[in-house]
């Protein structure tokens, strides 16, 4: 058991993946998993342990930004001993090169926050994804004639912001797009020697407001989360 977390030891898969959203999450347990249990339910961030085509896939929330993120993927990482995170997140097109429902795989996040530096050590705006997961998504997807893009983008603190230009930060690194926490995991996985990779369906393009409706949300997100639970496999 950790602070956040009220798993058992052994309780967890050495592959999590991880939506930003707890109904997302149960989604996933609820339509892709088979023999399901409950593993945590503090704070509502519930997590569960299943086996998707027999391989045993954990899924739980990681909240909402660098901090949420950064407790969650931590305390898994190093109480649980997993190996695997795939974050599963929407995400804000800065621009319209990029088009409502696109997949995105982060090659590396952008970041103007000091997370890593002041949790790890680690300098710099610019976190890599960790280990093998990223090309196994590029893979998988390939197999299953999905269509991803690997991007740079940006992990901000900000949803709401009064200047509508694009973030120094985000222009600096080629960042098409906004997302809370991908860099926050990516630091982690860092510091601790594991894979990280986030996956990203874009549900709204900044400049036209133009949004994915609710009612589109569960038949766009579908697909990124068969792709990452086909990557899990790998
Ligand atoms: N900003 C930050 N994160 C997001 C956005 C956004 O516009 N859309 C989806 N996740």
């Amino acid at each position: 058991m950790s602070v956040h977390i009220a798993a058992k030891k052994g309780e967890i898969a050495k592959t999590v993946l991880q939506p930003g959203d707890p109904l997302r999450a149960k989604f996933i347990a609820d339509n892709y998993l088979s023999e399901v249990k409950l593993v945590s339910k503090t704070r509502n961030i519930y997590y569960y342990t299943g086996l998707f085509k027999g391989k045993e896939i954990s899924v739980g929330a990681s909240g909402m930004g660098i901090p949420s993120i950064g407790i969650y993927s931590y305390e898994l990482y190093s109480e649980f001993d997993v190996e695997t995170i795939i974050r599963i997140g929407t995400c804000g097109a800065y621009t319209n090169e990029l088009k409502l429902f696109d997949v995105l795989n982060v090659q590396n996040a952008a970041s103007e926050s000091t997370y890593a530096k002041f949790a790890w050590g680690i300098e710099g705006e610019l976190i890599e994804n960790q280990g093998k997961s990223f090309e196994k998504i590029n893979e998988t997807a390939n197999e299953l004639a999905i269509n991803i893009k690997s991007v740079n983008i940006h992990t901000s603190d900000i949803f709401y912001r009064k200047d509508p230009a694009i973030p120094a930060v985000a222009e600096k690194y080629n960042c098409p797009a906004v997302e809370m926490e991908a860099f926050a995991l990516f630091a982690n996985a860092k510091y601790l020697g594991k894979n990280a990779s986030t996956i990203l369906t874009v549900s709204d393009i900044i400049p036209t407001r133009e949004q994915i409706s609710a009612d589109e949300r569960e038949t766009a997100l579908r697909k990124m989360m068969e792709l990452a639970l086909e990557s899990a496999l790998k």
